[in-house]
């Protein structure tokens, strides 16, 4: 089984390569997207890492001149795709992109790839991607963290990569929506209704879009003028951890000067993380820094603290006894939000479905603090959806039904990089 799905996942990666670049899945998503983009290059790297280096360097052939990496870089207009460079009304050339980022893996990969073979050429790679991985984090300090109290913040529940996330309902019902121009969505033609967000989110998806688009996509007046700006523990905390690990390349690579730099965004990322412990929940959780109302439960964000680097009993202990009362409800973690929560739907996108990149960090974060068995349960649940529903883009935790595009370049990438049987042995 494990050689016939590594051919199969390395077979969705050539597959859905568009030339330097990867595309998450034909159809539904038929452009180069930001995070997608970095765990595909972990895909890559099991087996061409020149490959991989070329997936970021292509990303980063997005960056904006004020360091944002956007989420979706519109190399080649397609059709079958809304909304398409004409709805974003963005001017980076030269190609168009979206008008807002999606979470910094970026440098985690960087930094995994260096250290896979640190010779002459790799060093190369990495060094003529450094500043530009410090300009994309300077960029999330300087625009994404108003106050400077060290949570990261989103304009859009789209820059979170969680898209419908429970946590976005109430920040998003107070989204005017009654500007919106006439849209046609795209997605429900390639998938089935039921498994994507609702009209009522996708209104309020394209008010904020045009809030950004109003005001020319300035930093600035983004987070001024939109209607949405929430908190994300999951952004906070990969940017956290992207930013240790961004320390360690500047160790190893010679950058000196920029040492003291990450040292600070760390210092306030550490402090800030607190401002998102949600005591009622035991939890970290979302903030809706409009209105200062937290999110309701417990989301797949609360479990990369370990990631994050995050050592605290007060926190660990907690997280550990959500992990097992919620491992004791589905039969695959980690769905994407408490099953004991109303909002819970096992099949609609980020409202319960488990998603193998999520668990991937989960899992390496688990393992890196020595919790071999959860993180292990982690990823034979992972490799068990994988082997009954083969590479969907998500899945049920209930019942382990493969949900949303298929063929998918991140599970794939995932499986090749983590979860497959030889990662088995490393783990126990
Ligand atoms: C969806 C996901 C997002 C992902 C994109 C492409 O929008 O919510 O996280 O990057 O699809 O796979």
């Amino acid at each position: 089984m494990g050689a016939s799905l590594k051919r199969a996942a390395h077979d969705i990666l050539i597959g859905n390569d568009l030339g330097g670049y990867t595309v998450p899945t034909k159809g539904l998503y038929p452009y180069q997207w930001n995070w997608d983009s970095v765990f595909v290059a972990l895909g890559f790297a099991t087996f061409d890492l020149d490959r991989a280096w070329r997936e970021l360097e292509t990303l980063f052939e997005g960056q904006w001149t004020d360091g944002m990496v956007p989420h979706i870089l519109f190399r080649k207009n397609d059709p079958g795709y809304f909304p398409g460079p004409s709805v974003w009304q963005t001017s980076h050339e030269p190609f168009p992109t979206s008008g807002h980022s999606q979470p910094p893996v970026a440098a985690i990969a960087v930094r995994d790839m260096f250290e896979k073979a640190p010779a002459d050429e790799n060093a190369e790679r990495a060094k003529g991607l450094f500043p530009k991985l410090m300009a994309f984090h300077r960029w999330w300090a300087t625009y994404r963290d108003p106050s400077g109290e060290g949570s990261v913040a989103i304009i859009h529940p789209w820059e979170s990569g969680r898209d419908n996330l429970p946590d976005w309902d109430e920040p998003l019902s107070l989204v005017d929506v009654s500007r919106i121009d006439a849209y046609e969505r795209k997605d429900t033609t390639h998938v089935d209704a039921s498994m994507r967000p609702l009209k009522q989110d996708y209104d309020r998806y394209m008010a904020i879009l045009q809030s950004g688009r109003a005001v020319g996509w300035d930093p600035h007046k983004v987070v001024e003028n939109s209607p949405f700006l929430v908190a994300d523990p999951a952004i906070t905390m990969i940017l956290l951890r992207a930013n240790r690990d961004l320390l360690a390349l500047a160790e190893r690579l010679g950058f000196q000067r920029e040492r003291v730099e990450i040292q600070g965004w760390i210092a306030q990322l550490e402090r800030g993380v607190a401002s998102l412990w949600n005591e009622t929940v035991q939890a970290y959780t979302t903030k809706n820094l409009r209105s200062g109302v937290f999110g309701a439960g417990v989301s797949s964000a609360a479990f990369l603290a370990p990631f994050a680097g995050i050592s605290d009993p007060k926190v660990l202990d907690p997280m550990r006894n959500h992990f097992d009362r919620i491992a004791g409800k589905v039969t695959y973690m980690v769905p994407s939000y408490d099953p004991d929560y109303e909002g819970f739907e096992h099949m609609r996108y980020w409202r319960g479905p488990v998603w193998a990149v999520v668990n991937y960090m989960i899992a390496r974060g688990l393992r890196e603090q020595g919790d071999t068995l959860r993180a292990e349960r982690v990823r034979q649940d992972t490799a068990n959806l994988v082997a009954k529903s083969g590479f969907a883009e998500y899945f049920s935790p209930i019942d382990g039904t493969g949900a949303g595009g298929r063929s998918f370049s991140w599970t794939a990438a995932v499986w090749l990089a983590w979860v497959s049987p030889t990662h088995a042995v490393e783990a126990a």
